[in-house]
């Protein structure tokens, strides 16, 4: 996840154990005449919660783990990380990873998603050299689960990318999509017996944006070119994993195969201007659809406006071609529907003001193509009253969501949708009602789009535990159990309400109604 802003207070209530808590009255379904709608999700229902390699495992230079870009940045450049942290350590979960399984189980959870760290596995990036060690610890962790009943869903590639292949220039050397197939075809053979649900890349709009922005790993500076590169490598690297599962694995591993995308509602900072309007809507279909666009629509490719507005920016900076490349007539249809279901991860609305008064013709960068920048912090006010929003946590617009998912399903024909991340930020307080009801009212919003008659067949609520939040270190926490990364032993504790409701929520399969009249009675505590 990325980039949410809060400010809260730190107490240090200790949590209840929350497993043997029903807190909550629920609705109970009393009248049992036929036509009457029960307020519950379906029974085969995916309640999940995530995590990820490199933001939990820690062990990062053991059993000849190779080096990561992460690993590089955090240890020469330490200042890009809020609290100047790395994630050497983390939560320890290379070692805890029976007692994090546990607490999935605890929450009343029956999937968990974690990712495969790529040095991990093949510690140069290359296939010649398969680590043992690395195996094992997949193959024992997946176990665990399989026996516990929880079903794995593994993200082959969340950022981590391996220091060797960086070298040789990363996401953008075009070689980098054989480098990912041939990783992908390690890990199918590893452990596709064992997995169903796949995810190829996590968020490849943030790696590919931050990453050449000189923000994040791998810090290159090359806007507007460079993460164009790396997302039309990403999106071929993911093609091709796809076809080869198609082709060689999905027959016998019977398991779904699609990416996570990292999807935004935008909304004008000034809803009165009819520019700023457009501009928001413009950036919606620019970002989002840079992704969606080449696997879900009809045509295949990039979307028109991309195509028109990178082009035309291009030559007037004096540019002989795009700055977009262009796929071939094969690999438009090569993208086109690889994707078994579309995962979303969504987190909150995003307010944005247009970019103005700048010279387009001095100014290559992806947000100048884009037109319009996020505001963070900018208030999200006008939208949250209009849309009647119940939820009065700041950055908890379940909306959003409903937005982006009736728009996609009205343009797209998509199969069935994961919502494959969501979660709230706060400075890691035991104390945590604000995240119970965010949880609460994205649940809630989520029963109601299947309602409806869309497909949503799972939720994953980030993170398990706190983990190493990127570039805001261990300042931003999103755990159901705190963590306590003093303590050598990385001791695990529930925060107070977000376990107890989604244990709730999860085990009964129906949103608890009682809940506001509950937050008011507890307001105090
Ligand atoms: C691994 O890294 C840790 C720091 O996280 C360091 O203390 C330790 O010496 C390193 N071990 C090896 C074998 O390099
Ligand atoms: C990237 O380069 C541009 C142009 O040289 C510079 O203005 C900007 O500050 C650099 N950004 C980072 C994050 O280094
Ligand atoms: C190209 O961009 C310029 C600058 O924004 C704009 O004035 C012009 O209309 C655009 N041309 C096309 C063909 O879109
Ligand atoms: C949001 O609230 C702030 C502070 O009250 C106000 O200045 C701003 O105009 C509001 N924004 C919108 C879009 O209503
Ligand atoms: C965290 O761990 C340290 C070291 O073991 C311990 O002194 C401290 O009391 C722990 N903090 C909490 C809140 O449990």
């Amino acid at each position: 996840m990325n980039f949410i802003i809060l400010t809260l207070i730190f107490s240090t209530i200790r949590g209840d154990d929350h497993s043997s808590i029903s807190f909550l009255a629920r609705k109970l379904v009393t009248n049992r005449s036929e036509n009457v709608k029960v307020d519950k999700f379906p029974d085969d229902f995916i309640f999940g919660v995530g995590t990820s390699a490199y933001q939990s495992e820690g062990a990062w230079n053991v059993s000849n783990k190779g080096e990561s870009i992460w690993d590089k940045m955090t240890h020469e450049q330490p200042s890009t990380v809020a609290d100047g942290t790395n994630a050497d350590v983390a939560a320890n979960s290379y070692y805890l990873y029976k007692t994090d399984v546990d607490l999935v189980k605890q929450l009343g959870a029956n999937s968990y998603r974690i990712s495969l760290s790529w040095p991990r596995i093949l510690p140069t990036g290359f296939d010649n050299y398969v680590n043992e060690d690395g195996i094992r610890y997949y193959n024992d962790l997946i176990d665990e689960m399989l026996k516990k009943n929880i079903t794995p869903f593994v993200t082959i590639f969340h950022w981590d990318l391996p220091l060797d292949l960086e070298d040789l220039g990363g996401w953008t050397n075009p070689s980098i999509v054989d480098w990912f197939v041939d990783y992908a075809r390690v890990v199918f053979n590893a452990f596709g017996a064992k997995v169903k649900y796949w995810t190829t890349f996590n968020e490849p709009m943030f790696y590919c944006m931050y990453g050449y922005q000189g923000i994040l790993a791998p810090r290159k500076n090359w806007s507007g070119i460079a993460d164009y590169l790396c997302g039309h490598n990403a999106l071929l690297a993911h093609a091709k994993t796809y076809r080869l599962y198609s082709d060689h694995f999905r027959k016998t591993q019977k398991g779904k195969i699609s990416l996570n995308l990292a999807l935004f509602w935008t909304v004008p900072e000034n809803p009165n201007d009819q520019e700023e309007v457009d501009a928001a809507d413009y950036m919606f279909e620019f970002r989002n659809e840079w992704f969606l666009h080449p696997i879900y629509s009809k045509d295949g490719d990039y979307s028109k406006i991309m195509k028109d507005r990178i082009a035309n920016y291009s030559s007037i900076q004096g540019l002989f071609r795009s700055r977009l490349p262009a796929f071939k007539r094969h690999e438009i249809e090569l993208i086109k529907n690889s994707a078994d279901f579309l995962s979303i991860n969504y987190y909150s609305v995003v307010t944005v003001r247009k970019f103005k008064n700048f010279d387009i013709k001095e100014t290559i960068s992806y947000d100048a193509d884009v037109g319009t920048r996020h505001t963070p912090g900018a208030p999200n006010n006008a939208s949250f009253e209009t849309e009647n929003n119940e939820c009065d946590v700041k950055n908890c617009q379940p909306w959003g969501l409903s937005k982006i998912i009736k728009r996609l399903t009205q343009k797209y024909s998509i199969p069935m949708i994961m919502i494959a991340e969501n979660g709230y930020a706060d400075e890691g307080q035991l104390e945590d009602m604000d995240r119970a009801k965010y949880f609460y009212y994205h649940l809630k919003e989520i029963l109601k789009l299947i309602k409806e008659g869309i497909n949503i067949q799972g939720y994953y609520a980030w993170t398990l535990f706190d983990v190493f939040e990127w570039d805001k270190g261990h300042t931003f926490k999103l755990g159901l159990y705190s963590v306590n990364y003093t303590d050598p032993e990385r001791a695990r504790t529930p925060r107070k309400w977000s376990p107890k409701l989604l244990k709730d929520i999860y085990t009964t399969k129906t949103i608890p109604s009682s809940f506001l009249s509950f937050v008011n009675e507890n307001k105090n505590i």
